[in-house]
């Protein structure tokens, strides 16, 4: 039987500050009413000052890499899918990589919008089921409240903070990844995009004055965009995967309006508990808003080995992307306590306590070698 990439482990991450329609109100005009009626989001998490997108792949990692039972230094690859990444360069997938202590895995950042993730995990099936490599960790990470106008009610209501991670394996089993489908249309590349910060219009003072370092985002457009290809991409993988919607348990998508769910499952021709949604609790969180579903839909008991689910995405690029999974991975571990938190946490400072060494014992070593 073909080698493929199964999903053997996931994680999730979300800062604990929480930011809720009604605070909004206090903020720009709006109202509860308006935020839930439009989009079913009620409530956001909100990074807070210290946490990064880099940090909370991380934390999201660990719990992956220890459902997975996978030793970090054991990984041939990690990919980011992020549109918030900490630096343009260094990629956040090497911070992830240096604080995890991988050393032997690739890594690098994929920027597909909020397609992210779905991207990067049809990108590691490809290198897994080709034999390139036998493990890879895909993370969505964003820190959305980093780039947006707090004074823009079109977008500001919109976004949250978050992370989620899988740990793909190889395996010859006939579940896992069954099929992938990518897609792109550039000419929409206004409808979504952050105008100043880049080659064409480095940031300086005018560019923030004019709040051009911030998401625009023509959000009635990108809508249209979204309800063609939800349902559209569904349709293409399944029906590559050799499947109909008749087998599919639950769809895993991006979590961006409530109405585009009602819609795609309205064009599916299924009902809309099978498309899951957490966009009440945490609004969009773009590339992490899919990793951070499945692991809500698996500690809610809602996927079984043998179950056909669905991953899909669309967003900034534009771009759209959708993943066919029979679901394989094993039974999930007890809900993380309040001690594996803090020891998560813990790991985390060690972790950058060494690599703070490593640079440390780099630097004497420099020193030497200019004498
Ligand atoms: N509170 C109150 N009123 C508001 C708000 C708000 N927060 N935001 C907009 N309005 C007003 C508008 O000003 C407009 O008023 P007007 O009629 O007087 O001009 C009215 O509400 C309707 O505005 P629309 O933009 O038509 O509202 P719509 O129903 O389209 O909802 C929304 C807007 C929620 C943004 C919707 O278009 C949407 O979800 N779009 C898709 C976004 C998306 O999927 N993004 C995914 C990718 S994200 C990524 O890749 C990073």
């Amino acid at each position: 039987m073909a080698t493929r990439a199964h999903i053997v482990g996931w994680g999730k991450y979300v800062p604990s500050r929480v930011l809720t329609n009604d605070d909004l109100s206090r903020m720009v005009d709006t109202s509860d009413e308006w935020i839930r009626t439009r989009t079913g989001i009620s409530e956001r998490r909100i990074a807070e000052d210290g946490e990064t997108s880099a940090s909370m792949a991380i934390l999201a990692s660990r719990q992956a890499l220890h459902v997975a039972g996978v030793k970090a230094s054991d990984l041939d690859l990690i990919i980011v899918a992020t549109c918030t990444p900490d630096y343009l360069f260094p990629s956040t997938a090497c911070l992830v990589q240096d604080s995890l202590g991988s050393p032997h895995a690739a890594a690098f950042d994929l920027a597909a919008g909020c397609s992210g993730f779905v991207y990067g995990l049809s990108s590691a099936a490809s290198y897994i089921s080709s034999g390139v490599y036998k493990s890879a960790l895909i993370i969505g990470s964003e820190t959305l409240s980093r780039i947006i106008d707090w004074a823009d009610r079109t977008t500001c209501v919109l976004f949250g903070d978050g992370a989620g991670a899988v740990v793909l394996q190889a395996g010859n089993s006939n579940s896992g990844i069954l099929s992938t489908a990518l897609g792109s249309d550039g000419s929409g590349g206004d409808l979504l995009f952050m105008p100043a910060g880049g080659s064409r219009e480095p940031a300086s003072h005018r560019t923030v004055a004019e709040g051009k370092h911030y998401l625009r985002m023509r959000g009635r457009e990108v809508f249209r965009f979204a309800v063609r290809a939800m349902p559209a991409a569904t349709r293409l993988v399944l029906d590559e995967a050799g499947l109909t919607t008749k087998d599919l348990k639950l769809i895993v998508p991006h979590q961006a309006n409530q109405r585009i769910i009602q819609a795609s499952a309205k064009a599916l021709g299924i009902p809309e508990d099978r498309i899951y949604s957490n966009l009440d609790r945490y609004g969009n969180t773009s590339a992490a808003s899919v990793p951070i579903a499945l692991c809500d839909a698996v500690a809610e008991g809602l996927l079984e080995r043998d179950d056909v689910i669905v991953f899909v995405g669309f967003g900034a690029g534009l771009t759209w992307a959708a993943a066919a999974i029979r679901w394989s991975a094993p039974e999930a571990p007890a809900a993380a306590t309040g001690w594996d938190q803090v020891r998560s946490r813990v790991n985390y400072g060690l972790a950058a306590l060494r690599s703070l060494l490593r640079r440390i014992a780099r630097w004497i070593a420099a020193l030497f070698v200019r004498e």
